[in-house]
This record gives structure tokens, sequence and C-alpha cells, in this order.
């Protein structure tokens, strides 16, 4: 039976490694870390996530500035707050909360981030520096960057000789996660909807990262003995056995059969979801710390 690798605890040790670090900040530089989250809109589910990025941040010591703009704010309108952020020598990350609305260019908007300030790791600076191994100065997208942490934990650092699949090519997770790994000197293969007999090429896999968003696509036999399996997904499913109306929370792998393969494992929830946040805010802490000159604390 595989070890289930406990995101929420790693996520708290990277937390409370944050704060202090934070803190440390504050007493020999004078500079409070700054992280602006900005919304577009009320979809519920990016509401509660910008709430409780904003609420972590505090908890971290940090100033936390969140702009909460209507629906039918301009692009205009938005690319003039992110001017003014860049700008601001208070904050040092700018997370703009997607998806935005249809009549906004994200990409757009995106590229107006500053990149020292781009603690998302969504400019095409970061994903260069992330894609040529410059990794001392990049910002790494969260959920890769926390999914890689966890990966370290089981691993260690240098995975070499291991071979990688990841499944899943979105340019938030699939991409930036192939380019941890091969940074660790993993053999690296990105597997996606085209690809032949993804079954085989999973079994062939030391580290398995799904990031498909397809409930439980990744059945028990796709998985290699003694694999780490880190699973990104986060999928709500009816579960009429809880009552009428009622959904749980599946990941993109079939956990109880998965788990008989795996050497280690991610659950869902309690895997990779809370390292995400954990990881916005050890960025913003290293954005702080470059713009005073100062070393980011390791994680
Ligand atoms: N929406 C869903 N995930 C993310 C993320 O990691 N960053 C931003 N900015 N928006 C998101």
């Amino acid at each position: 039976m595989a070890e289930k690798i406990d995101g929420k605890q790693i996520a708290e040790d990277v937390v409370a490694k944050v704060k202090a670090g934070a803190a440390d900040l504050l007493a020999e530089s004078g500079v409070t870390p700054g992280l602006a989250v900005v919304i577009v809109g009320e979809d519920p589910a990016s509401q509660v996530y910008v709430a409780s990025k904003s609420k972590k941040a505090k908890e971290c010591g940090f100033f936390s500035d969140q702009h909460t703009l209507p629906e039918d704010t301009s692009e205009a309108d938005l690319l003039a707050l992110i001017a003014k952020l860049n700008a601001n020598k208070r904050i040092h990350g700018i997370l703009v909360q997607l998806p935005l609305p249809a009549h906004i260019d994200s990409g757009k908007v995106i590229q107006t981030i500053a990149p020292e300030k781009d603690v998302d790791g969504f400019h095409f600076i970061n994903v260069g520096k992330l894609g040529t191994g410059e990794l001392d100065t990049a910002f790494v997208p969260c959920t890769p960057a926390g999914s890689m942490l966890l990966i370290e934990r089981v691993r260690g650092k240098d995975l070499s000789g291991l071979s990688a699949v990841v499944i899943g090519r979105s340019n938030i997770v699939g991409k930036p996660m192939a380019n941890l790994l091969l940074a660790a000197n993993c053999t690296v293969t990105i597997a996606h909807s085209r690809t032949r007999d993804i079954a085989a090429l999973a079994r062939t896999a030391d580290i398995l990262v799904a990031a498909v968003g397809r409930p439980e696509i990744v059945k028990g036999d796709w998985v290699k003995h003694g694999a780490t399996v880190v699973d990104v997904g986060i999928n709500r499913v009816p579960a009429p056995e809880k009552g009428e109306g009622k959904s749980r929370l599946v990941g993109d792998v079939a956990y109880e059969e998965a788990e008989q393969n795996a050497g280690a494992i991610t659950p869902v929830p309690g895997g990779v979801g809370p390292m995400t946040i954990a990881m916005l805010m050890a960025n913003t802490l290293a954005s702080a710390c470059r713009s005073a000159g100062r070393e980011p604390p390791k994680l």
C-alpha cells in the first residue's frame, strides 16, 4: 500500500517558513511583503479562491491588497490598475484571478504585469526563465511548484535516472511541471488527448503527474509498482450515496486502485490543493526578498 503524501502538512510547513522569513525580512530590511489580488466579476469559485489567498497573505504577515472589480470593468481600466500596482513599491506580487470575463484579453493583461511581480509565473519572461533553467530568478507557477515540492519530499531534489510522465499540456500546470522535472534531471514525456496508448506510457513512469481535469481517468493498472503519483485534478462529481443533490471531490486518479501499486500518492483533497496557496505566499516572499537584495529562504 502506498504512502499517502500529506499536502496539508507540507503546505503548513511551507507557510511556517514563509511567516518566519517575512518576520526576518521586516526586522532586517524594514520591508513587509505586499500581495495584490485582482478579481473581475462574481464567479463564486473564483471569489472563494481569492478570499483564501488574501486571508493567507494576512496570516503570513503580508500587506494584502484585494481589488474586486465589477464584471463590466473595461480592459483599459484593468490595465490601468495593473500599471498602478506595477509602480507601487509596497506591492511585490500581483495576481489577476483567471478566468477573466470574455470581453477582456487575458493574455494581454498577464503580459502587462511586471515580470518581477508576476508571482503566478505566467509572464513570458518567467516562462522563458523556467524553460532555460534560470530557476533562481524565475517565478514558477504555484501548482507545479507545489507538486514538485511534494515529489522532492518523497524522492529528494535530484531525480536523475527517473522517468516522469506528465498527463496534460496546459500552460499553467502540464508544461511548467515537465520543465521542473527536466530541470531535476528526469527523463520527461508529456502525454495528452492525442497520445496513443496513454496507459502503456503511464506504466513506464517512476513519477506520474495527472493534470487533465477528468475525474479518475488514471486507473490503477496505469501505475507502475512503486511509482510516485501526483494528482493535480480537482473534480466535483455527484455523490448520491451522501444524499440527494450531494457531491464530492475526486482527482484525475482513481485513488483506491492506484494506491495498490504506487509507492507514494497524493490524495484529493489534501494533496496538491493546499500547496498552491502556500507556493503563492512563498513566491511573494521571494519577490519581496529580491527587491531588498536578500536571498529568499529555502523551502
Ligand atoms: N485560476 C485558477 N487557477 C489559477 C491560478 O493559479 N492563478 C490565477 N491567477 N488564476 C487561477
